[in-house]
């Protein structure tokens, strides 16, 4: 399997970078990204991109691949509607659409979290915006795309969010994360297992575009 991640510098994507290098059935990541990985490996190939809005500069090198594990995300915290649905919706968009134009068999994976609002039209304006980015993301002609919703993610292997505030809230509750994983998976899972879950729903597919933490612990 060849594999598009956007977001590598992050956490999410740091995790699902570790398990793509570690998986023999991985064969080659493609990171597309504004800061480099600061990783070296056989499989990776790095592009350092300006404009998110616009990949028509690099669609030359975007033909070939598989999946696309898409985990550039901004938190919604004190930004304007606006500009939240511009780094959420307009990117995420700008990518997937070039992405299905140039490699139509592919499978398209996004994060976007825990009570995301399918209906766009709830109270919580993260959750709109996430809405609407998941149901145009299945509109596409991909092979598939899934729609993955984490809750809390617990970080593991050394890996840091870029988000100051998560990665404190993440130092702080270390202690009782492991706990709230096994007891509580749709609340919890942890990078490692969004990585090797995204992996396998590339791979095998799902029985439902929208998966849960639970969905993704199971895997
Ligand atoms: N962390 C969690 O517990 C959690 C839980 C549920 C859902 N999620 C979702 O998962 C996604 C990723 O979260 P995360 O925790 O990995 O975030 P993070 O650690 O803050 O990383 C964000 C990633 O997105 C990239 N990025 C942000 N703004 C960008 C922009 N304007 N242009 C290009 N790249 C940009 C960052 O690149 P740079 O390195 O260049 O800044 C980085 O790679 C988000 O959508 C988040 O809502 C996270």
């Amino acid at each position: 399997m060849r594999v598009i991640l956007f977001g590598a510098t992050g956490m999410v994507g740091q995790g699902v970078l570790r398990e793509c290098l570690l998986d023999p059935g991985v064969e080659s990541v493609l990171a597309i990204g504004r800061s480099p990985t600061g990783q070296r490996h056989a499989k990776l190939r790095e592009i350092q991109h300006g404009n998110f809005f616009d990949f028509s500069s690099i669609e030359s090198q975007l033909t070939g691949y598989d999946a696309c594990f898409f985990c550039l995300g901004v938190s919604s915290i004190g930004m304007s509607e606006e500009r939240y649905r511009r780094l959420t919706y307009d990117i995420t968009l700008a990518a997937a659409t070039t992405l299905v134009k140039l490699n139509p068999g592919m499978v398209f994976i996004y994060v976007s979290g825990r009570s995301t609002d399918s209906t766009e039209e709830g109270r919580l304006m993260w959750a709109r915006v996430k809405g609407k980015t998941e149901n145009d993301l299945l509109k596409l002609p991909f092979k598939a795309a899934y729609m993955f919703r984490p809750a809390g993610i617990q970080p593991l292997h050394g890996i840091r969010s870029k988000t100051p505030w998560v990665q404190a809230l993440y130092v702080g509750a270390a202690p009782m994360l492991s706990l709230l994983n096994r007891l509580a998976p749709q609340y919890m899972t942890t990078t490692e297992q969004v990585g090797r879950a995204m992996i396998k729903v590339a791979r095998d597919g799902y029985r439902k575009p929208v998966l849960e933490s639970d969905d993704i612990n199971r895997l």
